[in-house]
């Protein structure tokens, strides 16, 4: 299966580029990039995102979880779909790329699929999932989850820094609580997951490549630590009768430091701190904090997540102040499907742009970790400017962005290939 007149690289680049300056208009903060799950600017990113695909000759609707799901209709409805995703939430302040690009790239496929009036052998669908940095809840992939089969219900009474529940945000948002059980997928329905990304790593560009197919993603864990000492007079209570919860946290945040440096390849960090009462002359009576660590193995961070709680403990009975540390994601190490990393190297031959295929694991998490329990997945990585991501400093040329699209739609056609 073949499109005798592809659009160039270039030209693949500079539509993704036009439909991600559309995409990026949606932000809840004026001047950043914030897009966080059931938000105003979701909501509207995913009313842009559903036009966009419809435009695209697709089928599409906002789901139960607000998730955009688009399908191209084929010949052999029954046959297994071919998905392509990635995720349109963002991070606080976050880039332009990190999740957008995977989705606009689907929606390239699709646009050049309609225009060369070409029919695969199975349904092609393209996916906007809304939760997958996890920033706003204490969930776990959940919209991508939900179609594997794995969503918790009672994700639905956690909270967010405002005290909001998510099934109160999901209402407003206009998803629909009842609607989440059957958005679980038939097992064997899905043939295939492609999910284009940036590396959000400096790999790529440190050996000149464009694309990177990636064999694994790290194993994760996030926890809310709460630490909880005495407030009291900053200027009377003497040094050695203080239960200070910051000074604490203080320690174990360099404890989990120094547990991820003791092991290859493990990473850990502490991204949101809240002290309380927060004032200049109170020694802190309580903070919140989160710690998020990763390791390729999964023995590894078993390990880690061990020697993360007894150092927590120590600390915290040598200071006088209590602590509890609640899990609320555990991601298994994932490794991605054989099969389909070779297609997406084949996808990388037919291009003929004499492209390197590295294979490298991921650091980062993806909606492709909850979906490799409903079907085979795959990731293909493109690289970007000097592998930052998470910041407003993210970017990639034009370029490289269209090349990797021509790699995922010629894999896209290959697998056609293969079920023709
Ligand atoms: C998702 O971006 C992650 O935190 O890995
Ligand atoms: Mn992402
Ligand atoms: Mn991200």
């Amino acid at each position: 299966m073949s499109i005798t007149v592809l659009p160039t690289p270039a030209r693949l680049g500079h539509r993704a580029f036009a439909l991600l300056e559309d995409l990026n208009q949606y932000t809840d903060e004026p001047g950043k990039l914030t897009r966080l799950y059931l938000s105003p600017a979701h909501r509207q990113a995913a009313d842009w995102t559903r036009q966009a695909m419809e435009a695209a000759g697709l089928v599409a609707r906002i789901d139960a979880l607000g998730s955009v799901q688009g399908r191209k209709a084929s010949a052999r409805p029954q046959a297994p779909s071919l998905m392509i995703g990635s995720h349109i939430d963002t991070v606080k302040d976050g880039g332009r790329f990190d999740g957008a690009l995977g989705v606009v790239a689907g929606i390239v496929v699709a646009e050049v699929l309609r225009d060369a009036r070409l029919e695969l052998p199975f349904p092609l669908e393209i996916l906007a999932f809304g939760d997958e940095e996890n920033v706003r809840f204490p969930t776990n992939l959940s919209t991508s989850a939900a179609l594997a089969g794995d969503y918790r219900m009672e994700w639905l009474d956690g909270t967010d820094a405002g005290g909001e529940r998510l099934r109160d945000a999901l209402v407003a948002f206009g998803g629909d609580p009842e609607g989440i059980a059957a958005l679980a997928r038939p097992p064997g329905s899905v043939a295939a997951y492609l999910e284009l990304h940036i590396e959000q790593g400096p790999l790529l560009e440190a050996h000149d490549e464009t694309v990177g197919i990636v064999t694994a993603i790290n194993a994760q864990c996030r926890a809310r630590v709460r630490v909880v000492g005495e407030a009291g007079h900053a200027g009377t209570i003497p040094m050695t009768l203080r239960k200070d919860a910051l000074a604490a946290s203080a320690e174990m945040v360099l404890a989990l430091e120094r547990v991820a440096a003791g092991h290859t390849d493990a990473v850990a960090t502490t991204g949101v701190l809240m002290v309380d009462p927060g004032a200049t002359n109170v020694v802190p009576g309580a903070v919140d904090f989160t710690i998020d660590f990763r390791a390729p193995r999964d023995a590894t961070l078993a390990s880690m997540d061990a020697a993360i709680a007894k150092a927590f403990h120590e600390i915290a009975a040598r200071r006088g102040v209590g602590v509890t540390i609640t899990p609320y994601a555990r991601l298994a190490a994932t490794p991605m499907s054989e099969p389909l990393m070779q297609a997406l190297e084949a996808g990388i031959a037919r291009t003929g742009a004499n492209l390197t295929a590295r294979r490298m694991p991921s650091g980062a998490g993806h909606d492709a970790m909850a979906m490799a329990r409903l079907c085979p997945a795959a990731m293909l990585f493109v690289r970007n400017e000097k592998g930052i991501s998470h910041s407003p400093a993210e970017n990639m040329t034009e370029a490289d962005a269209g090349i990797a699209i021509g790699v995922l739609l010629q894999s896209v056609l290959d697998i056609a290939r293969q079920k023709t």
